[in-house]
């Protein structure tokens, strides 16, 4: 349904499980980029009024994840750290040439958090199904709904702004591509790592 090329080794939540606190620190700051990301979209295309509104309650909505992740953490007696590198994400966004128009630009920007939103999900579901903690479970269960929702809305923007059969080509390549950088991930004890 996600329509991702490659799914994740299970054996990634086995890494993540030796390390929670470090899965929750990176976790709150992808809740907090989600929240920054809908931000930008406002400032940047302001005259689109209906992406305007989506993104106003997306903005909220991350940012209660972040304060729903942020809890966990001081639950358990930790402090939230700094951000960690996110380096699928910076691999992804190299993916689309800079320049071309106002609405290529736009597209770009939304089949990117489409993705980010669609592999999040994916490795919230594996999180919801194998992490031994039951709360963690359950807590990642919620999330994955979120998520599958977002990229939904994301997906669907571009190809309501952008020409759709233009824009599901560029979906498929960026999915190759995508699958192509998680060869080389789910080593690490991030979200996307
Ligand atoms: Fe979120
Ligand atoms: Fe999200």
């Amino acid at each position: 349904m996600l329509g991702l090329k490659l799914p994740t080794d299970p054996r990634w939540v086995n890494i993540v499980e030796k390390n929670i606190e470090e899965i929750l620190t990176d976790h709150a700051f992808c809740e907090q980029k989600a929240a920054s990301t809908a931000i930008s979209f406002i400032v940047l295309f302001p005259e689109y009024t209906e992406l305007v509104q989506e993104m106003t309650a997306l903005v909220k909505e991350e940012i209660s994840h972040f304060k729903m992740v942020h809890d966990k953490i001081i639950a358990r007696g930790w402090i939230l750290g700094r951000d960690r590198k996110d380096e699928y994400v910076n691999k992804l966004l190299t993916f689309f040439p800079k320049g071309g128009s106002r609405t290529t630009f736009l597209v770009h920007k939304l089949l990117y958090a489409g993705l980010i939103e669609a592999r999040s999900c994916e490795r919230f579901r594996l999180l919801s199904e194998e992490l031994e903690d039951e709360e963690l479970r359950d807590f990642y269960r919620n999330l994955m709904v979120s998520e599958a929702n977002h990229y939904t809305m994301f997906l669907g923007f571009a190809r309501k702004y952008g020409d759709t059969e233009e824009v599901n080509k560029k979906w498929q390549a960026l999915l190759d591509f995508e699958a192509e950088i998680m060869k080389e991930l789910g080593k690490k004890e991030t979200i996307h790592g």
